[in-house]
C-alpha cells in the first residue's frame, strides 16, 4: 500500500498557517513540473504530441502559466476559461476550444483569439457561421455510443453522454465544412473519466486511428491532429496504483505505428487533454478540526465545507486524510470528517478509520489539486478558500486569496431595498 505523504514537514505547514491562516489548497509545483515532464516524455516518440491541460480542473493562471512553461497548452470549455488561457500567455492553436451548448458569444471569443475550434453538435455548425464564421481548421468530438463500452460513472456510458456527434453525423459533418472551406481537420474524444486502467486510453487511440484511415478512405480528408481527450485517473485511494504514463505512450505507439505509419498517414499529431493525472496528487486541502461531536456516530467539524471540494459529496469520492503529527499513531478511531453545509452529504470522509482527533488538530486532504477548489460554489453563502503555491525553491506564494463577504454581496444592489 502507497504511503499519502505531505510535501512539507509538520514545521513547515504550521508556519504557513500562521501565515496565512485555514482552511486554504497548497499545489506542490516541483511536483507538477516534473509529472508534466513524464507525460511529454511518454509521448516523446510521437512526430507530434501536445497536452492541452484542462483549465476546468484547476483555472488559477499561476498554475496555466507553469503547465505553458512546460510546454503545455488549454482545454477551454467557457468564455471565462478562454481569458484565463489567454492571461496566461497561452495563446493562438495551443488552445483547444472543447464547449458543449455553447453561446455565441464563447465561439467569438475562441475565433478572436484563434483558438482551435473542436464542434460538439453537427448543428453547431451552422450556428458558429452565423455568430463567428468558420475557421481554416476544425475539429469534432465523436461520440462512439454502444459501440464503446468502458465509460464510467462521472462521464457515463458514451450512449448516456450528451457529447459529440454519432459516426454517421460526424462524416456528414466534415463533408459540410469541406464544401464551406474548411482545409484542416482534427478529431476528438473524451470518453472516460478518472479512469486507472490504462489499456482503455490505448483501446481509445486504436479506435481513433481507425476512424482516421476510414475518413481519409470515404471521404478524402487528411485529419491533422487526434485529440483523445483527458479522463487518465489517479490513485486517490492508497492501496490503488497511478497509471504508468509510460505504458500508455509505448500502447499508443505501437498502434500508431500499425494503424497510421503504415498507411501512409504518418505524420498525425496526437493531442490529449487531461486535467486531474497533472495537477489532482499535487494538490492539499488544509483545515482544521473546529468541533467535535458524538451522538450516534462522531463527527469531526472541519474550518471548511464542500464549497472548498464537492467531490467526496456529490460522487461518494473517496479523499484520503491525514492527521498532521500523528501519521505514526494507531487509527483507532472511526469518524466522519464533516463541513460546515446544511447538508448531510457534507462530509469529506464517512466511517474513517483515524488516529484520535483533537480540537485544533490540523487535517490535510489529499489529491485536492483538480477539480478541487474549481467545483466550489457559494450554498448557504460560504465562501470560497485561498489557493497557495509551493514554489520549487521552498518558497509559497498565495495565487488566489480567499473569498470575502464583500465578494458575496458585489452582485446584490442594498441601496434599492
Ligand atoms: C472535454 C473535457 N476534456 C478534458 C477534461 C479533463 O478531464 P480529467 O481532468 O479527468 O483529465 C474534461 C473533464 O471534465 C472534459 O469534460
Amino acid at each position: 500500500m502507497a504511503n499519502k505523504t505531505l510535501p512539507f514537514s509538520q514545521e513547515k505547514l504550521k508556519r504557513i498557517v500562521s501565515q496565512y491562516g485555514t482552511p486554504f489548497h497548497i499545489y506542490d509545483e516541483k511536483a507538477i513540473r516534473e509529472n508534466a515532464r513524464r507525460l511529454t516524455q511518454a509521448f516523446a516518440w510521437a512526430p507530434e504530441f501536445k497536452e492541452y491541460f484542462a483549465v476546468k480542473a484547476t483555472p488559477n493562471p499561476y498554475l496555466l502559466k507553469i503547465l505553458r512553461e512546460e510546454g503545455f497548452g488549454a482545454d477551454c470549455s467557457s468564455l471565462a476559461e478562454l481569458v484565463l488561457a489567454e492571461k496566461s500567455g497561452i495563446t493562438g492553436e495551443n488552445i483547444m476550444f472543447t464547449s458543449n451548448d455553447t453561446p455565441a458569444e464563447e465561439f467569438m471569443k475562441a475565433r478572436e483569439i484563434g483558438a482551435v475550434i473542436n464542434l460538439d453538435d453537427i448543428t453547431h455548425i451552422e450556428f458558429l457561421e452565423k455568430v463567428a464564421g468558420i475557421p481554416d481548421l476544425i475539429s469534432f468530438r465523436y461520440n462512439p455510443g454502444p459501440l464503446r463500452s468502458g465509460g464510467n460513472s462521472i462521464i457515463g456510458t458514451p450512449e448516456d453522454a450528451k457529447y459529440g456527434l454519432t459516426k454517421e453525423q460526424l462524416f456528414h459533418a466534415y463533408k459540410i465544412v469541406q464544401d464551406k472551406g474548411v482545409t484542416r481537420f482534427g478529431l476528438h474524444t473524451m470518453v472516460i473519466s478518472n479512469e486507472l486502467n490504462p489499456d482503455y486510453f490505448i483501446e481509445t487511440a486504436e479506435m481513433m486511428f481507425d476512424l482516421v484511415v476510414e475518413l481519409k478512405e470515404k471521404l478524402g480528408i487528411k485529419i491533422e491532429f487526434v485529440n483523445f481527450g483527458g479522463g487518465i485517473g489517479i490513485p486517490y485511494r492508497p492501496e490503488q496504483e497511478p497509471i504508468k504514463l509510460e505504458y500508455v505512450g509505448e500502447g499508443v505507439r505501437k498502434a500508431y505505428e500499425e494503424r497510421i505509419a503504415s498507411k501512409n498517414l504518418h505524420p498525425l499529431k496526437l493531442a490529449m487533454e487531461c486535467g486531474r493525472v497533472i495537477t489532482g496528487p499535487y494538490g492539499y486541502l488544509v483545515t482544521r478540526a473546529l468541533h467535535k461531536k458524538e451522538i450516534y456516530k462522531n463527527y469531526i467539524g472541519l474550518d471548511t465545507c464542500m464549497v472548498d471540494l464537492m467531490r467526496p459529496g456529490i460522487y461518494g469520492a473517496y479523499h484520503h486524510v491525514t492527521v498532521v503529527g500523528k501519521e505514526a499513531l494507531p487509527k483507532d478511531h472511526v469518524y466522519d470528517i464533516t463541513g460546515s453545509l446544511c447538508e448531510n452529504n457534507d462530509k469529506f470522509a464517512v466511517d474513517r478509520q483515524l488516529p484520535r482527533i483533537d480540537l485544533g488538530d490540523l487535517i490535510v486532504i489529499h489529491d485536492t489539486g483538480a477539480h478541487g477548489h474549481a467545483m466550489g460554489f457559494n450554498y448557504n453563502g460560504k465562501l470560497r478558500s485561498a489557493e497557495l503555491l509551493l514554489k520549487e525553491d521552498g518558497t509559497v506564494d498565495m495565487i488566489r486569496r480567499a473569498e470575502t463577504l464583500e465578494d458575496y454581496f458585489a452582485t446584490l444592489d442594498f441601496s434599492k431595498l
